[in-house]
């Protein structure tokens, strides 16, 4: 496979050092955790390769969650970008064609176009308030489409796809023997999704999640797929054999004792992120060269610069990042126009957050006044 890398990883803060951003407004997940925080016994841990399908107790902790699911539906990954990958190429092969959301975390999009599948896009704007019309999909379906590829709560816009076209989705696909990826790595993230884990609802659906953004710890690298459908899990399982055999036995036994008590750091990542939330709507109603629609999931907004505002968009980012050290996510992360930013308002505290929202009006200020 002729792997490329996306400008979302090359620009990554962790690619050009957290050190040099001071207000990162980059990010898509609650502030990491220290393992300090997690007051864990490790000791009688033995590292030895663990259960090729992960952890028996994460993954009963993780079925527990949804009626119709048990562990035996659960695969932990290497984070949801490692199911997403296991998904893609277990499903894909060239003469397949796809369905998937666009714009959307760049993987997504990136490893079904690495495999050479057809893809028909369904693009969100924001004109429609990044609504997914389920109308489209089942327009874009073809004799040879083996997968629907949807993300909700959707990242980068934070909009939630409602139950009823998750459920009108899962109607057309098994009406067509398609399989459904629902990625819902943010459905635990800051306003909790309102319906049950979408692999609970149909066979052909696989859900993906993990505990990078809900929870601070991307560093951790764990992440799961769930499906009802034990042929297509085995086809998985082999996947994950060929890559890496087994999570490792460290991360999975820190994402175990974390996961027994998530509900106590759950409160305070929420509480922080709601905060920030009130604060970037307010910002919002008064930074009148943006316009925005409010997320309902997740933890990050996709704003835009208004039609009137003619902005020289590299003077702009260029004296964002170089002159008030503050980083938010482009669109070209999402195949977008840089006219949109991507806004994370669960990783930094509400003091830096506040002055970040600030550094971004005073940005687009002196950047209109150089004209
Ligand atoms: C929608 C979505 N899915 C998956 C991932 C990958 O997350 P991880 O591999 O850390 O669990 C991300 C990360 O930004 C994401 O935004």
């Amino acid at each position: 496979m002729l792997y490329t890398r996306m400008p979302i990883e090359i620009e990554s803060p962790e690619e050009i050092g957290y050190e040099k951003i001071k207000y990162n407004l980059s990010e898509s997940s609650m502030m990491d955790l220290n393992m300090g925080d997690l007051h864990l016994s490790l000791d009688d841990l033995k590292l030895e390769y663990v259960a090729h399908r992960g952890h028996n107790g994460l993954r009963k902790l993780i079925a527990s969650e949804s009626n119709n699911i048990n562990e035996d539906h659960v695969l932990l990954t290497n984070g949801a970008a490692g199911a997403l990958f296991i998904i893609n190429t277990s499903i894909l092969t060239p003469q397949d064609h796809l369905i998937i959301v666009r714009p959307n975390y760049a993987t997504n999009i990136e490893v079904p176009k690495v495999i050479g599948c057809d893809i028909s896009y369904i693009d969100l704007t924001f004109e429609e308030e990044w609504q997914l019309d389920v109308q489209k999909i089942k327009a874009a379906i073809r004799p040879n489409t083996a997968l629907i590829s949807i993300t909700s709560p959707h990242n980068p816009t934070g909009i939630l796809v409602s139950e009823l076209a998750i459920d009108k989705i899962i109607t057309i696909a098994e009406a067509h023997n398609i399989y459904v990826l629902i990625d819902e790595t943010y459905r635990d993230t800051c306003f909790k999704t309102p319906y049950p884990i979408t692999a609970a609802k149909s066979l052909k659906v696989i859900s993906v999640s993990s505990i990078s953004k809900a929870y601070g710890l991307p560093g951790l690298r764990i992440g799961w797929l769930i499906t009802q459908d034990n042929w297509i899990m085995e086809r998985f399982l082999a996947a994950k054999e060929m890559i890496y055999i087994s999570n490792s036995a460290l991360d999975e036994a820190v994402a175990y004792q974390f996961y027994v008590n998530k509900k106590s750091f759950a409160k305070k990542h929420n509480e922080r992120a709601i905060r920030n939330y009130t604060l970037l709507s307010l910002w919002l109603s008064t930074e009148s060269r943006l316009e925005a629609i409010l997320p309902q999931g997740g933890v990050v907004c996709f704003v835009r610069f208004t039609n009137e505002t003619f902005i020289d968009l590299t003077i702009f980012y260029d004296i964002l990042v170089n002159q008030f050290l503050t980083m938010v996510g482009p669109g070209h992360w999402f195949e977008m126009s840089d006219r949109y930013m991507r806004i994370g308002f669960g990783w930094t505290d509400e003091e830096i957050f506040k002055q970040g929202l600030t550094n971004i009006s005073m940005a687009i200020d002196e950047c209109l006044n150089q004209k």
